[in-house]
């Protein structure tokens, strides 16, 4: 089995390691690195549970292999808190959007790469975000409301960052229904 020599930074620490070809880059950071916060779950690219962001695209690290990371810039659900939660993490604590600690990690990476793209999404763009996010046991309206309060939160903070007179204009926004059965 052949090796490669691969360096990448995962959480701002730069980490170099040797990795057989077919290792995948969910094995890499878990157990050679110690990167616990991406879960290994179906393996398939399924379940959504090894989500982490890689170069800011939110990807499913055991759909990569670890040889495709080098060079990369990782970062995981626990390296998003820099001093504290981050606003995303913030809001899924205080909507109850945290589920278990097995598929959370890889929500909020997901939802970090849909703020990025997204500042302003509607409740069903949240959910197609999130689709490759799977839950087995609760629902998933926390976890929407969690994702709007992040947005919202994400866009007050801009707006105060701005010259007076440039408000934004998310207050406009109108409330989508919400669906039957969401909870
Ligand atoms: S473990 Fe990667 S998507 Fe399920
Ligand atoms: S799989 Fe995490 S709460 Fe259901």
């Amino acid at each position: 089995m052949s090796t490669h020599d691969i360096s990448l930074t995962v959480d701002g620490t730069t980490e170099e390691l040797t990795v057989e070809s077919r290792t995948l880059l969910v094995h890499a950071l878990r157990d050679e690195l110690g990167y616990t916060a991406p879960n290994v779950g179906c393996e398939s690219g399924k379940c959504g549970a090894c989500t982490v962001e890689m170069d800011g695209d939110a990807v499913k690290s055991c759909t990569v292999l670890a040889v495709q990371a080098d060079d990369s810039d990782v970062t995981t659900a626990a390296g998003l808190a820099e001093g504290g939660l981050d606003p995303v993490q913030r809001a899924f604590h205080d909507e109850h959007g945290l589920q278990c600690g097995y598929c959370t990690p890889g929500m909020l990476a997901t939802t970090h790469q849909l703020l990025d793209e997204n500042p302003d999404p509607t409740r069903a763009e949240i959910r197609t975000a999130l689709k490759g996010n799977v839950c087995r046991c609760t629902g998933y309206g926390n976890v929407v409301d969690a994702v709007e309060t992040a947005a919202e939160r994400l866009s007050d903070a801009e707006s105060s960052a701005e010259p007076a007179g440039s408000e934004g204009e998310r207050d406009q926004r109108a409330e989508p229904p919400r669906p039957e059965g969401e909870d």
